[in-house]
């Protein structure tokens, strides 16, 4: 299994480029089952998610063109889905995989979807997606870890979410694009990855209205057409190389950034000190100083993104004065907590709550990954930690970031991948 090791002590410089949005990318490839005709889409990051996803739907049937490691290019034409189930194998490995549950009823009337258990961060159910469907007319059953669901003709519904759910607005969203009538979803999510997806499927002739509000209303119509997207650059990455040049002093422009996805994230950095201004070419970040201590609480979009949690983290625990850091949206999100207090963090948990009592500098260590946001929150610890950082298992890191250690590295980190065969 491959590591990263990092030489502390450098100073981020220099303009970074983004990949490809992942959170919109696993919903975007799989609403191209919808339809019988050619989706084409650009940008798509060439990460260990996409690739997952992309076994999944050859699994179903769906023709693959292209491979997106060359340019980021995609070609989907599902009009030959021989397949219903998605099987555990693959769901297990990515939660994201059970959006194919909507699509795959909508269009074919019936799927059958391993349900993708717990993960690292948190029990994940997904209670949400399967009340949504049933009000629109699904007959859902389970067994041996499988969701059921069979629908001769799907029919618009009334549909309250008790939770701003991402994957549930973005199933039923799919769901809704192919019933009979009109759905209309309440408390819906609001995260960009949201409009994103309503903008491809309006693109495809689906008629989808108040997307990135909390009232979506989707009017079914009878078949969607084949769509070219290119997708949007990724938000959390963006936050993760802000960051990247809060912490370490250094000055920053990450290219093509959308400053308008992180507001909330940016005011908590500009507080903890940092400078953060748009330009044309993107969004450029200079560290100031130590950072101050900040509280920060993770909300639903527009609220702090529970994605860029871990890697704030970093920059309070080599900061000024105390911080307090709840975590709202997932129940088990402080797996990198004890793999940064053996770097000389002080960080205390009570429940959902952190406390991180900012401490003069951090020491390399050897440490490891458990999912992806709190490996990527190692790295960055590695970066200002004094001596040398070694994080493992980074097949984590490698389904949300492409290339980040080359990416670092031009902006002046000393960090290298190595092969451990352990
Ligand atoms: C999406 O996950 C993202 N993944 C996550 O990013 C992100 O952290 C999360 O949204 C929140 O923003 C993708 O987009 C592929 P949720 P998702 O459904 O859809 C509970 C990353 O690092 N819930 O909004 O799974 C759930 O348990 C990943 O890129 C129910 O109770 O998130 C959780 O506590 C990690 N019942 C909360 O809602 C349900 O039916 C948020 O889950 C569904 C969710």
């Amino acid at each position: 299994m491959d590591s990263i090791v990092i030489e502390g002590g450098t100073v981020l410089e220099g303009a970074v480029p983004l990949g490809g949005s992942k959170n919109a990318a696993l919903p975007v490839l799989i609403s191209s089952l919808l339809t019988a005709d050619k989706c084409s889409y650009d940008r798509v990051p060439a990460l260990r998610d996409v690739r997952t996803t992309l076994r999944l739907l050859s699994r179903l049937g769906v023709t693959i063109e292209r491979d997106v490691v060359a340019d980021g290019r995609l070609e989907l034409t599902a009009d030959k889905v021989h397949e219903r189930e998605a099987p555990y194998d693959l769901v297990k490995t990515m939660r994201a995989s059970f959006l194919v549950l909507g699509p795959l009823l909508a269009r074919f009337g019936e799927a059958r979807v391993s349900t993708p258990g717990g993960c690292a961060i948190g029990s994940r159910p997904v209670d949400l997606h399967l009340q949504g469907l049933e009000r629109m007319g699904a007959v859902i059953s389970q067994d041996h870890g499988y969701v059921d669901a069979r629908a001769r003709k799907l029919r618009g519904a009334a549909i309250p979410l008790a939770f701003p759910s991402v994957g549930a607005t973005e199933n039923l969203m799919m769901a809704a694009t192919l019933a009979r009538g009109e759905t209309v979803i309440r408390n819906a999510a609001r995260e960009p990855e949201i409009a994103e997806l309503a903008a491809v499927l309006t693109k495809m002739g689906a008629r989808v209205s108040g997307a990135g509000g909390e009232v979506i209303r989707i009017e079914g119509v009878d078949e969607l057409h084949g769509v070219s997207h290119e997708m949007s650059p990724d938000r959390i990455e963006t936050g993760t190389f802000m960051v990247g040049a809060a912490l370490t002093g250094g000055d920053v422009l990450i290219e093509d950034a959308r400053a308008e996805d992180l507001e909330a994230f940016t005011a908590k950095l500009r507080e903890a000190g940092a400078r953060v201004e748009r330009e044309a070419g993107g969004v450029r970040v200079t560290g100031n100083g130590r950072a101050r201590g900040t509280d920060v609480a993770t909300l639903p979009y527009p609220g702090f993104p529970t994605d860029l949690q871990a890697q704030m983290m970093v920059l309070m625990s080599v900061s000024d004065g105390a911080s307090v850091i709840t975590e709202n949206i997932f129940e088990n999100r402080f797996m990198h907590v004890q793999e940064l207090n053996r770097m000389g963090a002080r960080i205390t948990l009570d429940g959902n709550r952190a406390t991180v009592r900012g401490v003069a500098e951090l020491s390399g260590a050897p440490v490891m990954a458990t999912d992806l946001r709190a490996s990527v929150s190692l790295v960055l610890a590695g970066l200002v930690a004094r001596g040398v950082t070694e994080v493992s298992r980074v097949y984590h890191l490698d389904r949300g970031y492409e290339d980040i250690e080359g990416k670092l590295a031009r902006l002046g980190a000393d960090i290298r991948r190595v092969d451990r065969d352990d």
